[in-house]
């Protein structure tokens, strides 16, 4: 009797851990330990993932990261309720990377990832549809914490990569700056990085992402790179390179680094020689090329791919040898979209980091959806709240658009300096005029009385179709371009025929008046 209480008193403790939930539950699969013996495998807790990635239009690469080395099964198919096929690697990883092979193409798969018996849900992610035909692409980034010390990840890009989830898009380019510095710590950058990955990997479920190395997401300036944190936290081709190309549905895809340490704001040397073979080897038609630092940064004004001209107008210049539809980039948090001969250069750095106000405008939180499909792309920025701010087609067939932007020399003082112009495509022919005077074909510097001036730019196209644009240069104020104050501009729509010049007038007048007298000469005569 005295044994049989104390066999139940101690059954009810063994039970009552149960009953508490105090122990985990979970199905268990034996796996084979490396001596062949079986053993109890340990439930598997999923650290990363599980992400697609490297997906094409009939493979993708499942990934995801367990606390321990385990087995890898992943069961996808066409139907949610039925993942009818399967890929497994009974080696035990803590890194787990299942190859799915022989995918059809433009199709939308379900799978899920196991792990000892331990199952993810079920995500789904769509192939690659055919050369040519649409896909949805999804740009932004710039999304780090404002400070080293506190480095929660922004509320903004968490509210982001809920609606780009909503969006259902085919790919993701991130354009860097993802963590607010990398530092001598392992364990800060584990943290820093894994607090990205927490949220990305939310989107990486469903869509492969790709990203370009910003500033902030190497130690490159105190002298180590420290980019295996970056590696990471993608999973992307070539690795370890931080620049590398791929085919996406007929389109080229290109990702710079412009982080070279030592050389960093620069694409140059042995990256810029692979970018010309690299462009120069593709036979896609339509060509998109990332990099962290724009060309015509707003706010990064000499600090971005500009800081040497020399370099930023070879870069220029290649992209459009090589018909480069579309230079996407960051750095500078906000938005902008900017073509030059033909080249539409996107910054999209409004991601969540502090936005910077410039005198274009485009400081908002936001990401670029990007609709392509053969010969046709549509840009359209949308912010937090869902709302479009910018829409842009390709093909544009509107007239010339004329843009203003940085001071030549950057310096603070107007006086004797010059604005940049771009034109959307090479006009045939611009003319310039200072205060309502004479058109000029080539653009003076500022008049030098301390007073608002105007300035009318006017570009024809092939088509003999002028476009006009008058901006106020306030040559008093000291602080622009970095002031908030914005230098009006307006646009002139319909036949925008350049003021007639004074001496053109003088020589019509003159003309008119010699007929004038010599008919009255010759009535005179004739009485
Ligand atoms: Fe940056």
């Amino acid at each position: 009797m005295r044994r049989s209480v104390s066999f139940s008193i101690a059954f009810a403790l063994f039970l009552l851990p149960l009953f508490l939930g105090l122990v985990e539950t979970t199905t268990q699969n034996p796996v084979i330990a490396p001596e062949g013996s079986f053993i109890e495998a340990a439930p598997a807790h999923f650290v990363r993932g599980p992400t697609v990635n490297l997906v094409t239009n009939n493979s993708a690469l499942i990934f995801w990261r367990t606390d321990a080395p385990m087995n890898s099964t992943v069961d996808y198919g066409l139907e949610e309720l039925n993942l009818n096929l399967t890929v497994s690697n009974s080696t035990v990883v803590g890194d787990h990377r299942i190859a799915l092979a022989g995918l059809a193409m433009g199709s939308t798969y379900y799978y899920q990832a196991t792990s000892n018996g331990t199952a993810s849900d079920v995500y789904c992610f769509k192939t690659a549809p055919a050369d040519g035909a649409e896909f949805k692409m999804i740009v932004f980034g710039d999304n780090r914490p404002s400070t080293d010390a506190a480095p929660v990840q922004p509320q903004e890009f968490s509210d982001l990569v809920d609606l780009v989830i909503a969006e259902r898009p085919h790919i993701v380019i991130m354009t860097g700056d993802y963590v607010h510095v990398v530092t001598e710590s392992h364990s800060y950058n584990l943290d820093v990085w894994e607090r990205f990955t927490n949220i990305t990997d939310r989107l990486g479920h469903y869509v492969p992402i790709y990203g370009v190395l910003g500033n902030h997401d190497t130690s490159a300036y105190t002298g180590t790179l420290r980019l295996e944190y970056f590696f990471d936290a993608f999973e992307m081709y070539d690795e370890p390179s931080p620049y590398f190309s791929f085919d996406y549905a007929g389109v080229h895809f290109t990702l710079l680094n412009s982080e070279e340490q030592y050389d960093n704001g620069r694409i140059t040397g042995t990256q810029y020689d692979w970018l010309v073979d690299d462009l120069t080897n593709t036979s896609r038609s339509m060509k998109f090329v990332f990099a962290h630092q724009p060309l015509y940064p707003l706010q990064h004004i000499t600090s971005a791919l500009d800081r040497n001209m020399t370099e930023m107008n070879r870069l220029q210049q290649l992209f459009e040898d090589k018909n480069v539809t579309l230079f996407g980039a960051g750095h500078d948090h906000l938005f902008d979209r900017l073509t030059v001969n033909g080249v539409v250069h996107m910054i999209a750095g409004g991601g969540g980091a502090p936005l910077y106000h410039t005198p274009w405008g485009g400081a908002f939180y936001h990401y670029v959806k990007v609709d392509v499909s053969s010969g046709q792309v549509g840009f359209t920025a949308i912010d937090l709240s869902s709302v479009t701010r910018e829409q842009y087609q390709l093909p544009y067939d509107g007239p010339i658009e004329i843009e203003a932007r940085f001071l030549a020399n950057n310096t603070l003082k107007l006086n004797g300096t010059l604005p940049q112009f771009y034109f959307s495509e090479n006009p045939a022919e611009v003319l310039y005029s200072w205060d309502g005077g004479s058109n000029s074909t080539t653009l003076t510097g500022f008049p030098d009385e301390p007073i608002e001036h105007t300035l009318d730019v006017y570009a024809r196209d092939s088509e003999d179709l002028w476009s006009h644009e008058r901006f106020l240069f306030n040559t008093f104020n000291p602080n622009w371009p970095s002031s908030t104050t914005p230098p009006t501009s307006t646009t002139t729509n319909g036949p925008p025929a350049p003021p007639m010049d004074f001496t053109l007038v003088l020589g019509i007048v003159g003309v008119i008046s010699a007929v004038v007298v010599i008919v009255l000469l010759v009535r005179f005569k004739r009485k």
